[in-house]
């Protein structure tokens, strides 16, 4: 992780991480879920996932869980991807982020469009812009699927085109704060 050297950045352990209160961070503030590299990235807005822990011993890997529909254009690069990242914002930026969530990564390049400036690691993409990263080791992903749904109301409300999210779980392999 080059970047990682920058004074700009600063690695701090998960559980240290200033980020958790996951309502107002994720849901509130959104995110921006990235995949890819240098060679070729795309971003998306979310404001769907969970922060937590899960797997490994003791206390449990520190994961999250990010949900993408399957016409997403990132989901392509995600697919492919090993690491990914979840990148937070200062509240100046969710303009930004209302247009990366609304325009498609297919139809030309809306990170400029949208001012942003990419940051490539080894294996994934963040933003200069951004206040924190979480950047996430590819460990488990799956649909979500029909018959899963206790609650059958949720169905017609979130997906009357059958369209359900991939879930995707990652391990936070590292979380870089600015400082
Ligand atoms: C506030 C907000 C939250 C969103 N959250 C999600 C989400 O959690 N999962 C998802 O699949 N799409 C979500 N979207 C929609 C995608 O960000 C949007 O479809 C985007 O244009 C996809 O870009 P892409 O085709 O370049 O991947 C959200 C959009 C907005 C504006």
């Amino acid at each position: 992780m080059e970047h990682n050297e920058q004074i700009r950045w600063r690695t701090v352990r998960p559980e240290e991480a200033q980020m958790l209160a996951p309502w107002r961070k994720i849901g509130g503030e959104w995110m921006l879920l990235t995949a890819g590299d240098g060679a070729g990235y795309n971003t998306m807005t979310a404001s769907w996932g969970h922060i937590g822990s899960l797997w490994g011993h003791g206390g449990g890997l520190p994961t999250a869980i990010a949900y993408v529909r399957p016409q997403r254009y990132t989901k392509e690069f995600l697919d492919r991807a090993g690491l990914y990242t979840l990148s937070f914002f200062p509240a100046e930026y969710k303009k930004a982020l209302g247009y990366l969530g609304s325009h498609s990564g297919r139809d030309g390049d809306k990170v400029a469009a949208a001012g942003l400036t990419p940051v490539f690691g080894e294996g994934c993409t963040w933003f200069e812009e951004a206040s924190l990263v979480l950047v996430c080791r590819k460990l488990y992903q799956a649909p979500l699927v029909e018959e899963g749904f206790v609650d059958k109301s949720i169905i017609e409300e979130c997906y009357p085109h059958r369209d359900y999210h991939q879930m995707y779980i990652g391990e936070v392999v590292q979380v870089l704060e600015k400082g």
